[in-house]
């Protein structure tokens, strides 16, 4: 079955191909119209599956997502398109390329992920999107950005670090222009699917959401991140673009000072994670439906075993696929599903 679907970033551990794995299973322990909480939401893409059958609630730590869950989950009335966004945008890009009022991108970032003039470019749609009032359809421009950003990126789609730009593969994309790709990728938002339910996007830790909600929900999506890689160093670009907000820099790559580290990518405190959301999510008798991977930090056969303590039933599914791992060549790995229930 087709689900219903958009991609905006080749993000690490992102389950684009695997929802015919994952939607039935959500939906074998809910009903229509029934609430979903997904915790760890990254590009979305699960909230957005269900999104005309539940209501969603979706949450993540970093910026970048939460501008895409306002686009995609949170968003009932907006659309973009390219033309719309030639008329409501170009005056505003251009003049930022006469005047810089947004330099950020060129005086940090040009010659290392983009051009100097990519940089330019980067900073003046950022400036052009400043301009937007509606906060929805701000998001959508910000995600054809993101889109954009890492399309003419060197490493594929993330940003632990760059090539130098002599390198046989960044010289054409050091060419590339920005604004087309930005504007091109402003089609791909022309239909969204839109609802009458209230939908809730948030950008907090996990944990914190997890204590706020009673329960209005019937199943809770965890999908967190399976080995020592933080996401905010990979993406950190991204959360840059999307807050605008003058960040310190530090070390070649240039990431931010203030990245967030992730108690889920650290073995000694990985099994605390999980038993925190075990715990919680069992107390108020909804359904848990946790992704991982078999080569995990922490074993598949102990997330079980921890399962059991605060679930009376357990079924583990899996399957096996190609996973990116960005750059690195495809690894085949068993994607597991942990569908635990009261
Ligand atoms: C494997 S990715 C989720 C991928 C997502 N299901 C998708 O298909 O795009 C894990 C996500 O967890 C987020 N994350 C990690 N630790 C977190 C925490 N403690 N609280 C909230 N979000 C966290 C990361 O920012 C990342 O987006």
């Amino acid at each position: 079955m087709g689900y219903d679907n958009v991609s905006i970033l080749r993000y690490m551990g992102n389950k684009n191909r695997l929802l015919n794995f994952i939607i039935p299973a959500i939906e074998e322990v809910t009903k229509e119209e029934d609430t979903i909480c997904d915790l760890l939401a990254g590009t979305h893409c699960i909230g957005y599956a269900l999104k005309k059958r539940n209501r969603v609630i979706a949450n993540d730590i970093q910026a970048y997502s939460y501008i895409i869950g306002r686009a995609l989950i949170a968003n009932n009335k907006e659309t973009i398109s390219r033309d719309e966004a030639a008329y409501e945008l170009e005056p505003f890009y251009l003049e930022n390329i006469q005047r810089q009022k947004f330099s950020f991108f060129y005086e940090n970032y040009a010659d290392t992920y983009f051009a100097e003039e990519q940089c330019l470019s980067i900073d003046s749609i950022r400036y052009a999107i400043e301009m937007v009032r509606d906060k929805y359809r701000k998001a959508l421009y910000l995600c054809a950005l993101m889109y954009a950003m890492c399309k003419v990126q060197s490493t594929p789609g993330h940003f632990a670090q760059f090539m130098p730009k002599e390198h046989d593969r960044i010289v054409p994309l050091r060419k590339m222009d920005l604004w087309q790709d930005f504007l091109n990728k402003c089609d791909d938002f022309r239909k969204i699917v839109h609802t009458g339910r209230k939908n809730e996007i948030h950008k907090t830790d996990s944990k914190e959401l997890l204590k706020t909600l009673q329960n209005e929900v019937s199943c809770y999506y965890v999908d967190p991140p399976y080995s020592g890689e933080q996401y905010s160093r990979f993406y950190h670009v991204l959360e840059t673009v999307v807050q605008y907000d003058n960040p310190g820099l530090q070390y070649k790559a240039l990431y931010r000072t203030d990245r967030f580290k992730s108690r889920f990518c650290y073995k000694n405190s990985v099994e605390g994670e999980f038993a925190f959301i075990m715990r919680e999510v069992s107390k108020r008798r909804a359904s848990l439906v946790i992704s991982y991977s078999e080569k995990g930090l922490f074993p598949a056969k102990k997330l079980q075993q921890l399962g059991k303590k605060y679930f009376n039933n357990i079924e583990l599914r899996q399957n096996n696929y190609a996973h990116s791992t960005l750059g690195k060549g495809k690894n085949n790995i068993n994607e597991i599903l942990l569908i635990l229930t009261d």
